[in-house]
């Protein structure tokens, strides 16, 4: 009997499935976009709906396109964007927009954490801040800005529980996605009932929290309908897609690093213990390893920062004439070569939507700083790159204080395509760069999660070592680390100096 494996991973733009082999090999994938609403500034909402659909659609497609038997799918793993809220009424229908992880609306909600528990003692006890991303804070805003939603909320689940909900009838969540609402013990690796009992939130209102390979759920008989599955197919616990994408990436031992650079910018590393850092200025979650934990650092706006710059702005016309052969990104990767280290002078702060490590800041907003008449569109390019590398530079510096460190960093995500971004981020971050075989992030960590719990690998660490090869290595430039590290210094004071005109700023806007 052959044995395939279903990683599913529902991001913040798309949603995206692959069906992989026991050997790791991706024979198949399917991806399926969908919008995010800014109902205001500062403000991020998705329909769950948009996320069920595209999982139906990926899972179908993909099954179509592989002609794999259904008989021989061992497993789902679902991953997904974190700390989203999903509000359910007792009919279990949804009963607003889901408030998502980049959505800045909470901080008074934030403070009244602080103002509960002392903020000292919320960090002892969830290891994290309370950050305006997070689901505890979330929680609190719809108590009280939409009482009569909150009224009727029977069930709270994270983005991918909710699509796990919607695919077998199980409420159920798993350890390296529930860290993240900061209300549970990560130490435990369970709900704290402390926090439960200070943010008088019921346990009743969550689901049950399992090990990231458990099989906690089953495809139910409507869902093998749409999609062509077998009926009863054991869906994994999964994880968080910070957590699944590092599995994906082989970053499953203490001393191995990551950085994603997707919508946005995750430094990741795994610890044999459940450490966190006094002031909570780097998330410390549960890995979704039994038995492991890591840190991430968050950069918001990372490659959302240049999709932002792409949308608004395109290419350049000089580009596309020069090189008719090139779309999209790839014409911006040419703009970023065209201009030096340092994009003469031009540094970009990526805080568009207020930035979470290591400021903690909703009010923070994006800068292009040093402008004069040398710069063109190819400089800023440049410079959003540089400066969404200074930030996971930041992000970088408090692991590194952690004591751990590695002689490399493995990149993936979208920015991990471009050359000329591998190569700043190299020199930024002083380190070598490697990128690997394997480009489909968190929802292929999500199958390989679900090969453990399905015993077609014997652990994480099998499926790792006999999947993940390095394929690319870009090393640290001399000359570039050191303009960067005269630079480095720049960038981190603007903030400081700016911190409270954004606040004035926004009062007046
Ligand atoms: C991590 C975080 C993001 C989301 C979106 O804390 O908020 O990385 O998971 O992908």
């Amino acid at each position: 009997m052959a044995n395939y494996l279903i990683g599913t991973d529902i991001g913040t733009t798309s949603t995206k499935t692959v069906i992989i082999n026991e050997k790791g090999k991706v024979i198949v994938s399917a991806i399926k976009d969908y919008p995010m609403d800014v109902p205001k500034a500062g403000w991020a909402e998705q329909n769950p709906k948009d996320w069920y659909d595209a999982t139906i659609a990926t899972i179908k497609e993909s099954l179509e396109k592989s002609k794999i038997n259904p008989a021989d799918i061992q497993a789902i793993g679902l991953s997904g964007q974190m700390h989203g809220s999903v509000f359910l009424d007792n009919n279990n229908e949804v009963i607003r927009p889901a408030i998502l992880w980049c959505d800045q609306r909470n901080e008074k909600q934030c403070k009244e954490i602080y103002d509960i528990f002392g903020y000292k003692e919320f960090i002892k006890l969830s290891f994290n801040q309370a950050l305006p991303g997070f689901t505890a804070p979330k929680i609190l805003w719809l108590r009280e800005n939409e009482p009569e939603n909150y009224s009727k909320v029977t069930k709270i689940l994270l983005p991918k529980d909710y699509v796990r909900f919607m695919l077998s009838g199980v409420f159920a969540t798993e350890v390296s996605d529930a860290a993240g609402t900061v209300m549970l013990d990560i130490a435990k690796r369970d709900w704290s009932s402390e926090i439960l009992a200070g943010l008088k939130v019921k346990e009743e209102l969550l689901p049950p929290v399992f090990e990231s390979p458990e099989l906690s759920s089953k495809v139910n008989a409507k869902t093998a309908k749409l999609t062509g599955l077998r009926e009863g197919t054991p869906i994994a616990g999964g994880g968080s897609d910070n957590a699944a994408g590092a599995i994906g990436s082989g970053i499953i031992r203490e001393g191995l690093i990551s950085d994603s650079i997707g919508t946005s910018g995750v430094v990741f590393a795994t610890s044999d213990k459940p450490l966190y850092d006094k002031y909570g200025r780097i998330h410390a979650f549960c890995h979704a390893i039994p038995g492991k934990w890591h840190f991430t650092g968050v950069t918001l706006s990372a490659a959302g920062s240049l999709k932002w710059y792409y949308e608004t702005f395109g290419a350049s016309n000089d580009m596309k004439n020069k090189y008719p052969d090139k779309k999209g990104y790839e014409l911006l990767d040419k703009q970023a070569e065209d201009v030096g280290p340092g994009s003469d002078g031009l540094i970009f702060l990526p805080y568009l939507s207020g930035e979470r490590t290591p400021h903690g800041d909703p009010h923070a907003r994006g800068v292009f700083f040093g402008l004069s008449y040398i710069h063109d569109q190819n400089h800023f390019v440049r410079s959003i790159m540089e400066g969404v590398s200074f930030s996971q530079l930041d992000c970088l510096s408090l692991i590194r204080a952690q004591d751990i460190s590695s002689d490399k960093v493995v990149m993936f995500g979208g920015g991990a395509k471009s050359k000329v971004w591998r190569q700043i981020l190299s020199d930024i971050l002083s380190t070598k760069i490697v990128t690997l075989n394997t480009e489909e992030g968190p929802a292929f960590g999500a199958a390989l999660i679900a090969g453990v719990g399905s015993k077609v690998f014997k652990n994480i660490e099998e499926a790792c070592d006999t999947t993940i090869k390095e394929v690319s290595e870009n090393n640290p430039i001399a000359e570039n680390v050191d303009k960067y590290k005269k630079i480095y210094p720049i960038y981190k004071s603007l903030y400081e100096d700016l911190k409270e005109d954004y606040k004035r700023v926004e009062e007046i806007s």
